[in-house]
């Protein structure tokens, strides 16, 4: 929970009104909500700056169960159908795995996976790069987005951030 409320302080509050109405919700509703209140909070457009600042990396391991199927996440995992997940983030696109025979769709992407790219990727992964492998329909909820890469970053050690902003496209 102090987590939670640290995690929430609003930085530099560019709507301070709906930053403390954000910041409420998450007071009242511990971290392990199903993302209703912060749904509502977020309401019907929010940017993606406005998800990340509420994203909850717990949930997002929970929603990670969609991605097990084909994916691991632990270092040294391997593959499955689909390349292992462990440090994606901040890596370049089509490069987590040594071993993973990528399409060539995927490898023409080029670039990094910046958490912006990740989001578009999570949305509609054959939108991003057509002719992909990866048949998974994508997430229409920027929420369950957001709480999935906040969970990518807790399980990509380097983060990868400083180095993804530093090449944001
Ligand atoms: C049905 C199997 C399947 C599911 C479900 C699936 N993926 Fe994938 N994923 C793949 C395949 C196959 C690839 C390789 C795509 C290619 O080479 O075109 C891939 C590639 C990726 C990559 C690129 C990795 C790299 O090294 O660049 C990421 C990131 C990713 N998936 C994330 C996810 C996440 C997060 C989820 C859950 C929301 C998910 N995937 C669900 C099969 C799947």
């Amino acid at each position: 929970m102090l987590r939670c409320l640290r995690r929430t302080r609003p930085r530099i509050p560019r709507r301070p009104s709906r930053v403390s109405a954000l910041a409420l919700v998450l007071l009242a509703s511990a971290c392990s909500d199903d993302g209703r209140e912060r749904r509502r909070a977020l309401g019907e457009t929010p940017t993606f700056d406005d998800v990340m600042r509420v994203a909850d990396a717990e949930r997002g391991g929970r929603l990670f169960g969609q991605c097990a199927a084909c994916h691991t996440i632990s270092p040294g995992a391997g593959d499955r159908n689909g390349p292992e997940l462990y440090g994606v983030l901040g890596k370049p696109v089509a490069n987590n795995s040594r071993r993973y025979g990528y399409t060539g769709a995927l490898r023409a992407l080029g670039g990094v996976w910046t958490p912006e790219r990740m989001d578009l990727w999570l949305a509609a992964p054959a939108k991003l790069a057509p002719g992909t492998r990866m048949t998974f329909r994508g997430l229409p909820d920027p929420l369950d987005r957001g709480d999935l890469i906040a969970y990518l970053r807790t399980r990509s050690p380097g983060d990868g951030d400083a180095e993804a902003r530093s090449s944001r496209p």
